[in-house]
């Protein structure tokens, strides 16, 4: 039998249904067939085929029925009947991972992210490359990052960074010069920040529960307050002055607030708020809020609620269950989601995702919210659980859900359990020993 490849190369499982029934010359081979589709692991092998290159051989040739072996292959025997051979060979999807450690503790955590996502990864693959830039980079080379660096990580799937900052260097040079050019270089306009207490952690709000938090802040990522517009006049004089320029563009104004009620449509509470503050902020803020109410227009279905953005971070402490999904600029973002944080539990808690969901001029970037921490690094006790969130996030992202929930699950379980807690959280657990403890509930 010969098999004809779909226009696209790759073969649908409609295709493959119809070639293995044809082949089918009794009812006992029909049944084994049935049997193999509904099997788990054809089930699992669905997506593979949907996304890989596949190759499929059918013959009744003894090399044929030998040579079903190996990950990502199947083989069909009949129980009765004239026995025949049909293997599916697979190509396992492979998703390239660039590794920015980066500082600090960014550099305990990111290998235990990697530990994770290696015990994860059954039916794909990921093969990593490490990156050493950051600020000891820049000591040595006087850059943090080299001249064509957004040219070497273009080809990959994903970035997964940890942490970007030392006394020895900067604050602005060094998020200016490796994370915002990554963001600005490849348009990561939406960075996604999750706010949810996992099982087993109290949020230290009084009479609150746990489902009381439960927020998702879209952060607008690609211009702003962070647009680093500006300058300096008279250094060092007593008339010295700084002019520090926010920039605020209809397109970029409008595709967040966009992704923003996307999301809010597609959670059970249909809810969005947007962060303001056009009473003191008469243009941008103006704009923002005029646009709020056009791109509104498509999503009748989402009930808006439109905060001045100190009251807004009032009301995440005092009504955090009023609060679904949050929009706001660059800057407040960036700020929310540090007491997004801190309600969690911890700074060491909270996730990111960078994405450009409309064009890929790079790949998506993923990274826990917080920093370097200079004060704990080195001492093996950093929480790894926004780091390992943050792993989850780029599995879901790069179209393996099963894997991203086994991460969550596993994180969920081991802090519903509470034996295991690393400093932060009142614990006195290692960072690996927080990260062993899920591995175990993976495995
Ligand atoms: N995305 C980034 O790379 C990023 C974000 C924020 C700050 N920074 C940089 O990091 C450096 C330190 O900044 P900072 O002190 O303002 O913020 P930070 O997030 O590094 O630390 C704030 C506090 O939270 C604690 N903390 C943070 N993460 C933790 C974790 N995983 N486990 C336990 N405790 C944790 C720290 O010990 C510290 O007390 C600076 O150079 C700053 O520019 C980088």
């Amino acid at each position: 039998m010969t098999w004809t490849a779909s226009p696209s190369g790759i073969p649908s499982l409609l295709e493959m249904h119809s070639t293995w029934l044809k082949m089918c010359r009794s009812i006992a081979e029909l049944n084994e067939v049935t049997q193999i589709y509904r099997s788990a692991a054809w089930r699992r092998m669905d997506r593979v085929v949907r996304y890989a290159e596949s190759t499929i051989r059918t013959a009744n040739s003894p090399a044929s029925r030998r040579g079903a072996k190996g990950r990502g292959e199947r083989r069909a025997t009949a129980a009765s009947g004239r026995p025949f051979a049909c293997t599916i060979t697979v190509a396992m999807k492979t998703y390239r991972i660039a590794l920015l450690p980066g500082d600090g503790i960014g550099k305990e955590v990111i290998p235990q992210a990697v530990r994770v996502l290696e015990t994860v990864a059954q039916d794909f693959q990921l093969t990593f490359e490490h990156f050493e830039w950051g600020c000891e980079y820049y000591l040595r080379a006087g850059r943090m990052m080299p001249d064509d660096g957004l040219d070497q990580l273009r080809p990959f799937d994903a970035i997964l960074l940890g942490a970007i900052g030392h006394p020895t260097v900067p604050d602005h040079i060094s998020l200016r010069d490796l994370l915002l050019r990554i963001r600005f270089g490849y348009d990561l306009y939406v960075n996604l920040r999750p706010i949810e207490v996992l099982p087993g952690l109290d949020p230290p709000l009084r009479n609150k529960t746990p489902q009381d938090v439960n927020m998702l802040f879209v952060r607008e990522n690609s211009e702003g307050e962070y647009c680093g517009m500006g300058g300096r006049f008279k250094r060092g004089t007593p008339d010295e002055f700084a002019i520090q320029h926010a920039v605020f563009t209809r397109k970029g104004v409008e595709r967040i607030l966009r992704y923003a009620f996307e999301q809010a449509r597609q959670r059970p509470r249909k809810r969005l708020a947007s962060a303001t503050k056009s009473n003191a902020l008469n243009y941008s803020m103006v704009m923002w809020d005029e646009l709020l109410k056009e791109v509104g227009r498509d999503y009748p279905d989402v009930a808006v609620s439109n905060y001045h953005v100190d009251a807004l971070a009032a009301r995440m402490v005092t009504h955090p269950e009023t609060l679904d999904v949050v929009v706001a600029s660059n800057l407040f973002a960036d700020i929310l989601t540090d007491l997004g944080g801190a309600l969690q539990g911890s700074l060491g808690l909270a996730a990111s995702a960078n994405l450009n969901p409309t064009a890929r001029l790079g790949p998506p970037m993923f990274e826990p919210v917080h920093g370097s921490a200079p004060d704990i690094e080195g001492r093996g006790v950093a929480n790894p659980i926004a780091a390992l969130w943050t792993a989850a996030l780029m599995t879901e992202h790069l179209g393996e859900p099963s894997a991203a929930e086994r991460i969550m699950s596993a994180l969920r379980a081991v802090t519903g359990e509470g034996r295991i807690r690393t400093a932060d959280l009142g614990g006195n657990n290692t960072t690996r020993e927080f990260a062993d403890a899920v591995i175990a509930r993976l495995a």
